[in-house]
């Protein structure tokens, strides 16, 4: 058996075209432009690249997209007042602070900061713990993401067993909340998890977010699970180029599950789309107006 092919860059597209349209009659409808400001602190390779993609598609959308680019030697209170200036402003209706940030400031703290109305990527603890709880709260983008690639796929996902690979703040705990509150029976794994490809084995749903480049095998998949792979390693080819890998060996992987995200071109085109979805909602809350459905 080969597995479908989940294609999560044409199912992004698909989501920006929507938001586009949900910009478009905020605008219409309310006046309303929804404004996104990106601050990014220091020059790191991937986080310029992630940055610059970000306002692009934001543009694109028609939302009022902004970049505050910071020096690397940026300290923690220049920061946070530029938090609290963005809080302060009422165009400005998401607020992502780029991570990784520069050693000498606490991430925590610059997170803690942001006022969680704005706070589209949902890493505040405000809405992490609204999420824990099943109110509305600002989700973190990656596993939004990846909750509607699953539904799309499989429909309803109620009792189903999910295993999710990683424990992060950023993918990890939230996906167990989205999967939980789906009714499905969830299991966080992650490095030090004893008899991992046991774990594994018993998934209807696989996410894998650990870090590790193709860590799961073929043989640890359930034969027709859905597979969902948010890793992003970046391998040396051998020849001065890089490529970019999975947590999940594909080329094994293939032959067993019954659906799977291929890297690149699965989850990661679904980040910036979630973003950009947020943004729409954290706008239509602040100004006390209903989402337009898109
Ligand atoms: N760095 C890598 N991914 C992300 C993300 O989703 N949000 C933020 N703020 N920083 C990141």
């Amino acid at each position: 058996m080969t597995a479908d092919i989940i294609d999560g860059k044409a199912f992004a597209a698909g989501l920006r075209a929507r938001v586009a349209a949900q910009v478009g009659e905020c605008r219409a409808r309310h006046g309303l432009t929804p404004g996104l400001t990106v601050v990014l602190v220091g020059e790191d390779p991937a986080s310029q690249v992630y940055v610059r993609n970000k306002g692009r598609q934001a543009a694109e959308a028609g939302i009022a997209s902004n970049e505050i680019r910071l020096d690397a030697g940026t300290g923690q209170a220049e920061l946070l007042a530029v938090v609290a200036g963005l809080n302060a402003d009422p165009a400005v209706h998401g607020i992502l602070v780029q991570l990784p940030l520069p050693p000498q400031i606490d991430a925590a703290a610059v997170i803690d900061a942001i006022d969680p109305a704005k706070d589209v990527d949902g890493f505040h603890v405000r809405n992490a713990g609204r999420l824990a709880v099943g109110l509305p709260a600002m989700v973190s983008c990656t596993p939004r993401g990846c909750l509607m690639l699953l539904e799309d796929q499989l429909g309803d996902l109620s009792g189903l067993d999910a295993v999710i690979v990683g424990r992060s703040n950023i993918v990890g705990k939230p996906m167990a909340q989205l999967l939980l509150g789906a009714n499905c029976t969830v299991t966080t794994a992650h490095s030090r998890t004893r008899g991992l490809d046991a774990h594994c084995r018993r998934a209807d749903i696989l996410v894998a977010a650990v870090g590790r480049p193709e860590m799961i095998r073929g043989p640890w998949i359930k034969p027709g699970a859905t597979v969902i792979d948010v890793g992003m390693n970046r391998l040396d080819a051998g020849n001065g180029k890089t490529r970019l890998v999975g947590d999940v060996c594909f080329a094994e992987a293939v032959e067993v599950a019954g659906a799977i995200t291929p890297v690149p071109g699965g989850v990661g085109p679904m980040t910036v789309a979630v973003l950009l979805s947020n943004t729409v909602t954290a706008a239509c809350r602040q100004a006390g107006v209903e989402v337009p459905a898109g």
